[in-house]
């Protein structure tokens, strides 16, 4: 077992680079099946998630050159010509929730597809209910058995107007997949308007695909019978910028995060400058640097794009948590997505949970101490309160934080933070 240990009160200064999307590359990589052609990617993050996704593709008999090599592969080169299987375990998928996006492409292509139900994580049930019903709307015949999703359509898939009852990201990224070689117009009302949904959408169109409306509420889809090969490189992870962002915030200093553009930000600059975090954006990067000795508190509600993202909420609350004054965090999202919260209590925090309201009143310091993570984004948090916590913090279960964030003690050691990972 590994753990992360952090000695707290170093300012941050220095440069980080940030990696590929996890999100987009997930959805990415699940849309290689639709196509049986070459495709080379660029710029998938070196991750947990993204190996296991890349080893669930191969399962189905897809080609992944540069699997074997993980780590230090820049181009992933897949071809999904023929799929041997199309079933995903369950062992595969409850490693992995985002497995569930192999449903909509698998089934697109092949006409049958077996997945496990991913159940729930920590954050939440996480149904897909809406994934199943919108397939079924597309003309899948679709049934549950013994944990696992039953889906086929041996006709293929029919093109339909599907309306959303709530936005789901997922469910948005499945139906855009299998949309693409249905026969005739899809219409996808309600869509999950992220950035990676967008970029998921362009690599598609790069390969042929017929998509308008990327980045709107309505996205309209006209099907085609095959795909061609493309060459594309996966957007930068939004999230991991907005989270080192955070971590200037909570430690102080000045880090220049490279790759960065103000456009993957827009949603979130206006509440690091209400906090008291200053930018300056320069041709290939921003600049982030915190203004003065004491930051400032701040309400904010979790929301489907553009409003505030649930995946930097867990990462806010604990710089919240050394602001001076009162903040609300409302959790709009998830039904479970607290669960840093008593972790950081435990370093001192002032926090009290009603719902899906938190209200943190800000203290002088953070105290370090034990602390375990309990998911992605949570564990990461208490990376941040080990950042800015006086004396020593040790976090650990930090296989979470090595889902999503690659090369962080490395990353956060070069901004002169005196962190390192230790195994027990
Ligand atoms: C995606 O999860 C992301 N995961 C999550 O990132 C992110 O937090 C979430 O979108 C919201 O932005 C990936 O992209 C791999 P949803 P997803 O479907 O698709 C409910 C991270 O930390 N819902 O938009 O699962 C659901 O329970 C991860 O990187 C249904 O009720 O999110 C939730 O309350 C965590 N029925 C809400 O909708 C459904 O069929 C939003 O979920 C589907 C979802």
């Amino acid at each position: 077992m590994e753990k992360i240990s952090i000695e707290g009160g170093k300012p941050l200064f220095g440069k980080v680079e940030i990696s590929g999307s996890k999100n987009s590359s997930l959805s990415i990589l699940a849309s290689c099946l639709l196509s049986d052609k070459q495709v080379s990617i660029l710029g998938i993050p070196k991750l947990t998630d993204t190996f296991f996704f890349l080893e669930l593709l191969s399962s189905f008999g897809v080609e992944v050159k540069g699997l074997d090599n993980f780590k230090n592969t820049k181009k992933f080169i897949l071809n999904a010509k023929k799929i041997t299987n199309n079933k995903a375990p369950y062992n595969l998928v409850k490693k992995m929730r985002a497995s569930i996006l192999v449903l909509g492409p698998l089934l697109a292509r092949t006409g049958k597809a077996i997945v496990s139900l991913p159940g729930g994580c920590s954050i939440g049930l996480r149904p897909v209910d809406i994934h199943l019903k919108s397939l079924e709307k597309l003309g899948a015949r679709i049934f549950i058995e013994k944990g696992y999703i039953y889906a086929e359509a041996l006709k293929g898939l029919k093109g339909n107007k599907i309306v959303f009852p709530k936005v789901s990201v997922g469910a948005t990224i499945n139906v855009l997949m299998a949309a693409v070689l249905a026969k005739g117009t899809t219409e996808i009302h309600n869509a999950a308007k992220e950035p990676e949904i967008e970029d998921l959408g362009l690599f598609l169109k790069s390969m042929g695909a017929k998509i308008e409306g990327l980045g709107t509420n309505k996205i309209l889809v006209e099907g085609v019978t095959k795909l061609e090969k493309t060459n594309y490189k996966v957007m930068l992870d939004r999230i991991e910028a907005g989270t080192y962002a955070l971590a200037v915030a909570i430690a102080g200093g000045e880090i220049e995060l490279v790759g960065a553009e103000k456009k993957l930000l827009t949603f979130f600059l206006n509440i690091l400058e209400t906090i008291g975090v200053e930018y300056f954006v320069t041709e290939n990067s921003i600049i982030f640097k915190r203004n003065s000795n004491s930051l400032n508190s701040i309400d904010v509600t979790t929301e489907p794009y553009p409003g505030f993202p649930t995946d930097l909420q867990a990462q806010l609350m604990a710089v919240m948590a050394i602001s001076n004054g009162t903040s609300v965090i409302t959790e709009n999202i998830f039904e479970n997505r607290f669960m840093h919260a008593p972790e950081l209590i435990r370093m001192g925090a002032k926090i009290k949970l009603k719902n899906n309201l938190a209200i943190v009143e800000g203290v002088k310091k953070l105290k370090g101490a034990e602390v375990m993570a309990t998911d992605l984004r949570a564990s990461v948090s208490l990376v941040l309160a080990g950042l800015a916590a006086q004396g020593k913090t040790n976090i650990n279960r930090i296989y979470h934080i090595d889902r999503g964030y690659q090369d962080i003690v490395k990353k956060l050691q070069f901004c002169g933070a005196n962190i390192k990972r230790i195994t027990v």
